[in-house]
């Protein structure tokens, strides 16, 4: 089975921005739900969680079984889900920090189910917006992690207004998080 995604700069960046964000969110929404899809080592759930997004309200999921049974272990609840296959409802706030490289043929089967994202790279991205918008609540918003090193995506193209959260240049290539809201 695949070993649970180690935090990186992905997951630092997506950490930062939640600490920016969150607490305003939760300002206006107490009750805030919050989604985390990949959930990995589960290290946005205990950031939710300290900075006040109630238990109850933490929702998570992950391809990898081996995640799952980690952020279940730390208390939280994540279930086994291809993107939203088994997800119901909806939520305040999804976050996702996905496979966002293209395919490369010496990435090890073990890590490219964390890292890979398609032939050119967007491709998890991709299926990921077309249902995201069916399980946002009204004002809902999503935080995404996009690389410079794969496909650009037209959010507008796919229903969605986006604003810059913030970027991070590595040596190789620019992340960034992006906020959005269904146009
Ligand atoms: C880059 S890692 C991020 C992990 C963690 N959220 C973080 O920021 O450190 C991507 C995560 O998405 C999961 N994943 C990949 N494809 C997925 C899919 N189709 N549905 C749900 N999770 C998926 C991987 O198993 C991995 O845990």
């Amino acid at each position: 089975m695949a070993s649970i995604y180690q935090p990186a700069e992905d997951s630092y960046l997506m950490s930062r921005i939640l600490k920016e964000q969150l607490p305003e969110l939760l300002n206006k929404n107490p009750d805030l739900r919050f989604l985390e899809i990949g959930a990995g080592s589960g290290i946005h759930l205990q950031t939710a969680s300290r900075l006040g997004v109630k238990k109850e309200n933490i929702f998570s999921s992950d391809i990898n079984k081996n995640s799952v049974n980690h952020c279940n272990l730390l208390g939280f609840n994540c279930i086994y889900s291809d993107l939203f296959e088994n997800i119901e409802g909806k939520f305040d706030l999804i976050i996702f920090n996905p496979p966002y490289l293209p395919q490369d043929s010496n990435e090890p089967e073990d890590s490219s189910l964390a890292t890979t994202g398609g032939v050119k790279g967007n491709e998890i991205i991709l299926r990921f917006l077309n249902d995201a918008k069916f399980h946002l609540e009204k004002n809902g918003k999503i935080f995404l992690i996009t690389s410079s090193l794969s496909e650009d995506i037209n959010f507008q193209d796919l229903g969605y207004v986006e604003k810059e959260l913030g970027c991070e240049k590595l040596f190789f290539e620019r992340l960034c998080i992006w906020e959005l809201k269904i146009i």
